[in-house]
């Protein structure tokens, strides 16, 4: 009989810190990231003033603008998930991600945003996180209609993507639905 292959997949995130840098770096230029979203080629030393400039401490005290995290799998650096906020008094913020393309479709963002938002929900002031991806970006649909969120519109034109304005999906979540769902 085969024995059947072990897979922990441990998914955990962490800070993101000035030393991921150029992992950072490296992920955005890969095709598969760069399929359905614009990234601008950031040089490392930017990548790495952004992340030393983040106050981890300042999200659970109702200030500060953005925020980043590092997926992991079992420990290694996987991808990225940033949360900006718009406006802190209506508790208005935005979450974007991604996984370098070895570890795409395999659940991993799914389980890392269910990590992110409990927290969110929980320990913070935000009342409505917000997502945003191209119509064509299937699999990033999949998993924000599986963490809960609901699409909310079509925004045309949203974004340029090699020369082609693109429509995007607008998608949220607020805090009382994810409660709610919780409790089911
Ligand atoms: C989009 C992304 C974050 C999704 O994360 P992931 O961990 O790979 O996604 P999951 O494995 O949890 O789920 C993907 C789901 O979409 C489905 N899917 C993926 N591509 C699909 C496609 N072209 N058509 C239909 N379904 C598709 C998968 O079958 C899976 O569905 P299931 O959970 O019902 O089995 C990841 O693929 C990624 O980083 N892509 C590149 C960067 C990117 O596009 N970021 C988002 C910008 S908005």
């Amino acid at each position: 009989m085969a024995v059947p292959e072990l897979r922990l997949n441990q998914v955990t995130l962490r800070p993101a810190a000035p030393r991921d840098a150029d992992l950072l770096r490296q992920w955005r230029a890969e095709t598969s990231v760069r399929r359905y979203q614009p990234l601008n080629e950031l040089p490392t030393a930017q990548l790495r003033a952004d992340v030393a400039s983040q106050r981890m401490a300042d999200l659970y005290r109702g200030r500060g603008e953005k925020f980043q995290w590092i997926v992991q799998v079992d420990g290694q650096p996987a991808g990225w998930i940033t949360l900006v906020v718009s406006n802190w008094e209506h508790g208005l913020a935005e979450v974007g991600y991604a996984l370098s393309t070895v570890f795409q479709n395999r659940g991993v963002m799914s389980e890392a945003l269910a990590i992110l938002l409990d927290d969110l929900f929980h320990n913070t002031l935000l009342e409505r996180v917000e997502a945003r991806c191209a119509v064509e970006n299937v699999g990033s649909q999949r998993v924000l209609e599986k963490s809960g969120f609901e699409r909310e519109g079509r925004l045309r034109g949203y974004f340029k993507l090699r020369g082609r304005r693109v429509d995007n999906f607008l998608y949220s979540l607020l805090r009382e639905d994810y409660l709610a769902r919780r409790m089911r």
